[in-house]
């Protein structure tokens, strides 16, 4: 029996967050722990798009008013740990969003993997099988231990964190990357892969680091390094003008620059191009739209060739959800 969720949202779609858990019948009831983290007394809450992290909380403790409390804390998060067998790669991630507290994030981690160790159980930062997970706002330790796929990521509140250099073309790919990781999205590694708005580069960088062959359109210039790619076809065209090319690609990647009912025309347009079963990845740009009406409506149109199968505000998202979808006919 948990004691709740904590849910992880982008700080500024709070209300978009909170709207999507009012869509089904049930109410839910919701204590704002900090900016962009929700307590939900609710056991389960599905994966609506505005929702980055999650984890169920199965013990609140006090926090203390000195560093030489940091024991208590520790104790009280050891019993959660009875649950993980020995050899278990565990990431403890801690977050601390309340400026009262006594101790720093680095504190508790160090002071939670000496007990990892201790109990034949293996501190594990990036590709954990089980998360320990801290919070600490409003005077309060919310503790959990969960799988990162309950999570719905392995990242420490959705942070995802590539840790390469972020110059425009590697943030771009970074988004992309995040995607595949979050959609679990496996292509062979020959895929033909159609990106449109691809220019300077980022996502088709990423596609033929990964072996795929890419025809990438769009009417600004790409980088001048991935020019000479010998897995890459580039038009610099008008994505408008491309002509179908029947059952020709595995993927198609859309992040154009434009009015979302536009490009879900675009990809209503070239839907025969895309093999059947073929996946879409694609982002919603807000523009000034409100965002939920803005995806219900893409969603609507889309659904005409395609079908949504998950979306997501992903941490590499700004005034845009990223979107995956399969065509159908
Ligand atoms: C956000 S950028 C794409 C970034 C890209 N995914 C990357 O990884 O580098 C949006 C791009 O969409 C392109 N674009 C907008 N409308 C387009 C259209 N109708 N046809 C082709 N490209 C278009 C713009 O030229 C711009 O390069």
């Amino acid at each position: 029996m948990t004691k709740g969720l904590v849910l992880t949202c982008d700080p500024r779609f709070v209300s978009e967050l909170k709207k999507e858990l009012q869509l089904p019948k049930e109410h839910y009831e919701l204590l704002v722990l900090a900016p962009g983290v929700l307590l939900a007394a609710a056991e389960d809450v599905g994966a609506p798009i505005f929702l980055r992290h999650r984890f169920p909380v199965e013990h609140v403790a006090e926090v203390g008013h000195t560093l030489m409390d940091l024991p208590l804390l520790v104790a009280a998060a050891t019993p959660l740990l009875a649950a993980a067998e020995s050899g278990t790669k565990v990431a403890v991630q801690c977050r601390i969003m309340d400026e009262a507290c006594p101790y720093r994030a680095a504190e508790v981690k160090v002071a939670l993997d000496e007990v990892l160790l201790t109990r034949g159980l293996l501190p594990e930062t990036k590709h954990p099988q089980i998360v320990l997970s801290v919070l600490i706002a409003k005077q309060r330790a919310y503790l959990g231990l969960s799988s990162p796929v309950q999570n719905l990521s392995r990242w420490n509140g959705g942070a995802a964190h590539y840790g390469r250099p972020s110059g425009a073309l590697s943030r771009a790919e970074h988004k992309l990357e995040e995607a595949f990781e979050v959609f679990n999205i496996e292509l062979a590694a020959a895929a033909q892969v159609l990106d449109l708005g691809a220019a300077p580069g980022g996502w088709t960088s990423f596609l033929l680091k990964r072996g795929h062959y890419v025809t990438a359109v769009d009417t600004g210039e790409l980088a001048r390094e991935l020019l000479t790619h010998p897995r890459l076809i580039y038009h610099r065209q008008n994505a408008w003008h491309i002509k179908p090319l029947a059952d020709t690609f595995d993927l198609i990647t859309c992040d154009m620059g434009r009015e979302a009912s536009g490009t879900v025309e675009v990809l209503l347009h070239l839907a025969s191009s895309l093999k059947s079963g073929g996946a879409l990845l694609m982002t919603v740009k807000f523009m000034g739209h409100e965002p939920l009406p803005l995806i219900r409506e893409c969603r609507r149109k889309l659904e005409q060739r395609y079908r949504l199968q998950a979306g997501r505000h992903l941490w590499h998202n700004r005034e845009e959800v990223t979107l995956y979808l399969v065509r159908h006919t």
